[in-house]
């Protein structure tokens, strides 16, 4: 059976770590406008480059991120959605182009989101994901999967993971309002390692 998931939450909640191993589990695509913008940072559009609206913690415009979205859904035979919608526009825009089998919301304290965000590392050449003390490589600044260097993101200072926290509080949690009162929303709580927070959503999938 093909599945069609959207798992929301803060920067920091555990999103792209869920997202990567559901779609793992179920054979499906991970699409995530975080990774699919860092990966075209520097493309121009008539709005400026991606990275200007990242490296401030701001929202790239509609436009840019719904082309992005829809491409990849389009291709998609299943998918897990990461990083999207983030204000009420897009979701109106997804309701728009697809259904969903599962919105899950994964809730955690604030100050645990800016440890996370703070502490996390990126493999520079594969993307995998890591932090200094919750999930280390096994080797300090090297990646277990590829020897890669590990980098932390330009946006993930303490400033700009607060203000990457308002923009979510301003724009997210409305969108997050809307599946609730909807009657779709299944929160989850982000809290525990990730493998038993993996097994929590999967409860969800399967249930
Ligand atoms: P994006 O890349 O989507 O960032 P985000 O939503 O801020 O989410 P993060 O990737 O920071 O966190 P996450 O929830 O995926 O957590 P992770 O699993 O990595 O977006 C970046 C920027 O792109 C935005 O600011 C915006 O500018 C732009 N953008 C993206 N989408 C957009 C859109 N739709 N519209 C407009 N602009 C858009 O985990 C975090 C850390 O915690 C890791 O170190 C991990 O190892 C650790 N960790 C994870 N789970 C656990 C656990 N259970 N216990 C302990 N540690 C854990």
């Amino acid at each position: 059976m093909s599945h069609r998931i959207l798992l929301l939450g803060a920067p920091g909640a555990g999103k792209g770590t869920q997202s990567a191993k559901l779609a793992d589990e179920y054979g499906v695509e991970h699409v995530t406008t975080g990774d699919a913008l860092r990966a075209n940072k520097e493309m121009e559009t008539e709005y400026g480059t991606p990275k200007s609206f990242m490296d401030a913690g701001e929202l790239v415009p509609d436009p840019v991120v719904n082309e992005i979205v829809e491409a990849a859904l389009d291709d998609a035979d299943g998918f897990v959605l990461d990083g999207y919608p983030r204000n009420l526009e897009q979701a109106e825009y997804l309701s728009e182009i697809t259904d969903l089998d599962a919105v899950i919301l994964l809730d955690v304290d604030e100050e645990v989101l800016v440890d996370r965000l703070t502490g996390r590392r990126v493999c520079d050449d594969c993307g995998a994901n890591y932090h200094v003390d919750f999930q280390p490589p096994e080797e300090a600044g090297v990646c277990d999967e590829c020897g890669g260097e590990l980098i932390q993101r330009e946006d993930d200072t303490e400033e700009t993971a607060r203000e990457r926290l308002q923009v979510f509080y301003d724009n997210t949690e409305p969108v997050v309002d809307h599946f609730r009162d909807e009657g779709v929303l299944v929160e989850v709580d982000g809290e525990a390692t990730p493998d038993e927070v993996f097994a929590r959503i999967r409860d969800v999938v399967e249930s």
